[in-house]
């Protein structure tokens, strides 16, 4: 693959294994480890394999049964440590995060990565998580006004001397941060969600919005509303969905795989996955969350990477992602069953794809311009 093909192409990312029990609540046999050793040689194989992000992930308390769960700015330290070129996210909790903190720990994660570290925002879901640590519970659009001000926060302290805010979450006086990050203008931002609260932020302050698995027609939609708001925000935001990829060389095979996921689910721990992400979406105002239609198979995987269907042949799934760009989606986060191995057939098989037809279809564009030129 080219470089150039990536630059214009459709981008990649992949969930870092930084807590136990991969990314399905399933009790079905998994190659996928969440220890260091193991995500060390995953980073190098994905950066191999075409992947420009991976993404770790926050949880203070086990959540959809993942006993186990590595701090995401650490760990990430240690992935960039481990690699020369793949972008890695911390994902970030407001509350137990302060921002003078975090923008601090990034910038010096940048120094030391050589410009590679980006965060990813998130507004929390589980009220339980919350009460054990002792971290206030905030009402769902209200995490959301938090998170908006921690981004406006982080992003002043990053770009401006003398930085003053006056939020009700947050305020600064006269604040210079020294060093500044070395990526310009800041370190990315992505955060993630569904509600009309995390459409909003996304249109108005991150610079990628992250949403669950669904189908085109359900990304759509969201792409088009979050646009049509940023639009006039005057504001850009870039897209990354969610799909938890099963990719075999037929069809029946990677079905098989899914079956046999949900055939093997945790069923009390989907359960009572399900009870905590009412939390999410379902308690927003509009009731228009992540996990608001989100059946029990749906939930096996945690991000309701089944429902995006990247679940095939190479060539189906390249079709899809293809499909997926079309619609305005810029990135597609990847989760999968056994994912070193599974990470390099999808570097060879299902991407070399990917840039055929996103060649293809260029080319017919620029036909089409010339014939009207
Ligand atoms: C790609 C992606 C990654 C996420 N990573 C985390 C995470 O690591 N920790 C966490 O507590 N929530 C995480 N979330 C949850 C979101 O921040 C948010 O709480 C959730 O999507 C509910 O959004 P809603 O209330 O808008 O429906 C993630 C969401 C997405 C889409």
């Amino acid at each position: 693959m080219s470089q150039s093909s990536t630059n214009q192409g459709i981008k990649f990312a992949y969930w870092v294994p930084n807590v136990s029990g991969g990314l399905v609540v399933s009790t079905i046999p998994q190659r996928t480890d969440w220890s260091l050793e193991y995500n060390e040689r995953l980073a190098l194989a994905a950066e191999k394999a075409g992947f420009e992000y991976a993404l770790s992930q926050i949880r203070f308390t086990a959540g959809y049964g993942a006993e186990h769960q590595h701090e995401s700015v650490s760990f990430s330290q240690a992935i960039l440590a481990a690699t020369t070129k793949l972008k890695v996210l911390a994902a970030i909790l407001p509350g137990p995060w302060h921002p003078a903190v975090l923008a601090k720990q990034i910038a010096t994660v940048d120094h030391i990565s050589k410009g590679r570290i980006a965060i990813n925002v998130v507004s929390g879901w589980f009220k339980g998580e919350f009460v054990a640590i002792g971290e206030p519970w905030l009402e769902h659009d209200e995490r959301y006004r938090r998170s908006k001000e921690f981004i406006e926060v982080v992003k002043g302290i990053w770009t401006q001397d003398h930085f003053t805010y006056k939020g009700d979450f947050y305020r600064f006086n006269d604040y210079t941060l020294s060093p500044k990050p070395l990526q310009k203008p800041h370190p990315e931002i992505f955060q993630g969600g569904s509600s009309r609260a995390a459409r909003d932020n996304a249109a108005s302050v991150s610079d990628w919005y992250f949403t669950n698995g669904n189908t085109v027609e359900g990304i759509k939609a969201q792409v088009d509303d979050i646009q049509a708001k940023a639009k006039a925000n005057n504001h850009k935001v870039r897209i990354g969905v969610n799909a938890f990829v099963i990719a075999r060389d037929t069809e029946e095979e990677a079905k098989a795989v899914l079956a046999d996921i949900i055939k093997h689910a945790h069923v009390e721990a989907v359960h009572a996955f399900g009870s905590a992400v009412q939390e999410a979406g379902n308690a927003s105002p509009e009731r228009e969350g992540n996990w608001a239609k989100s059946t029990f198979e749906d939930l096996v995987q945690y991000n309701d990477g089944f429902k995006t269907n990247l679940i095939g042949t190479p060539r189906q799934i390249a079709e899809r992602i293809v499909a997926l760009k079309a619609v305005g989606v810029d990135l597609v986060l990847t989760g999968f069953l056994h994912f070193i191995e599974e990470v390099e057939y999808f570097g060879q098989k299902v991407l070399p794809i990917v840039r055929e037809l996103e060649a293809a279809k260029a080319a017919v564009q620029e036909t089409a311009l010339e014939a009207v030129a």
